[in-house]
């Protein structure tokens, strides 16, 4: 498991002495942030610095599964609890008990599980469907999420007690965008992993310009994106205007924005630009959030460059209010061209 987390922004350091001070108190934590941002491999860091380390390290994916096999996933069952239950199965929180239970896209927890969740963490003990007797837990949770818990919780989708409970310690770990001096070193860093990952092919090592426009690019889809990206300019060898079909056209520089259409095709399919080969950590709510983002983000950037980026123009066009356009702007990361009138 590759688990050393690069980057000197202020942010990652701030991350790196927060798993030092958090690793051994086993209080719960939350880590957020975008896709992609590196939740999973801050808490995988978070494992291997506790005296957790060697026991069990759990993980559920609450955005994987319906209701009724989450939550018999997480609590196990007797047998006979239901049709095809033909024997005990421990449950996620039984197997963590003494070590880390990963709540991976904590965000997407129906309300019903939300408050079960909240009962284990307030007594640490839960019941096996189809169960009588309670069973304690002493498992250390760990949550993820990509979304924006607070406002979730205004809008009534996250029960607050329960958010107070997970989140002793809050992790958020900030869009690539925001620390552009992680992006070189994560380049240099990937770089090197894959000339020894790929030992045997011929690789292309990318030129001073092509990591000069890696580094000014906005990276909607984070770490994970860059190194689909750098993957690709290594392995396909398409010249240097290749690149330019690798990364999405709303945050491309102003002289490449012209041809919207024509780059988004020469991309390639959804699942090409992404990088989905497997399917593991595959979720289809996530993909059309990205999917959306990317539609988005393409037309946005297209009707603001149409209008000489005259905002309320724009929010004409777009059938949209002042406010949602400025907050696209910035949270797709749609960037004016260097000669807009602002
Ligand atoms: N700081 C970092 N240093 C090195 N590699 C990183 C860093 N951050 C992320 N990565 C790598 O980027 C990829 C995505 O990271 P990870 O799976 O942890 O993201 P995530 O935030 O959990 O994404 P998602 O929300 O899509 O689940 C992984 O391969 C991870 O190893
Ligand atoms: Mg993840």
């Amino acid at each position: 498991m590759e688990s050393e987390l690069i980057g000197a922004s202020k942010n990652m350091t701030r991350i790196r002495q927060l798993i030092d001070r958090v690793a051994d108190t086993g209080l719960n934590t939350i880590v957020y942030g975008e896709t992609g941002v590196g939740k999973e491999m801050v808490v995988q860091n978070l494992y291997l610095k506790s005296e957790r380390n060697g026991k069990p390290f759990v993980k559920v994916n609450c955005a994987a599964l319906p209701d009724t096999l989450l939550e018999s996933e997480m609590f196990g069952y007797e047998p006979g609890a239901f049709t095809g239950a033909d024997r005990r199965r421990r449950g996620k929180f039984e197997q963590a008990s003494t070590g880390v239970l990963f709540l991976d896209e904590i965000g997407d927890m129906s309300l019903p599980l939300q408050s079960k969740l909240l009962h284990v963490l307030q007594g640490g003990d839960f019941t096996p469907l189809g169960s009588e007797k309670a069973m304690q837990t002493n498992a250390w949770v760990i949550a993820a999420t990509n979304h924006d818990l607070e406002q979730d919780l205004t809008a009534g989708k996250f029960r607050e007690d329960l958010y107070y409970r997970l989140s002793a310690i809050k992790i958020f770990i900030e869009p690539l965008r925001n620390r552009p001096e992680d992006i070189p070193l994560l380049i240099n860093h990937y770089v090197e992993k894959f000339k020894a990952q790929f030992n045997n092919r011929e690789l292309r090592v990318p030129s001073a310009r092509t990591i000069q426009r890696l580094c000014a690019y906005k990276w909607p889809g984070n770490v994970r994106e860059l190194q689909n990206v750098l993957k690709r300019i290594m392995i396909l060898d398409d010249g240097e205007d290749g690149i330019e079909g690798l990364l999405s056209p709303g945050s491309a520089p102003a002289d490449a924005r012209d041809a919207d259409g024509a780059k988004a095709a020469q991309a390639g399919s959804f699942l090409e630009v992404h990088g989905i080969s497997d399917l593991s950590g595959l979720s289809l709510k996530k993909v059309r959030k990205e999917a959306m983002d990317r539609v988005e983000r393409e037309v946005i950037a297209y009707v603001l460059n149409k209008t000489g980026w005259n905002r309320s123009k724009a929010t004409k066009v777009l059938k949209i209010s002042y406010k949602t356009l400025l907050y696209k702007i910035k949270d797709l990361g749609i960037e004016p061209p260097p000669d807009a009138l602002l």
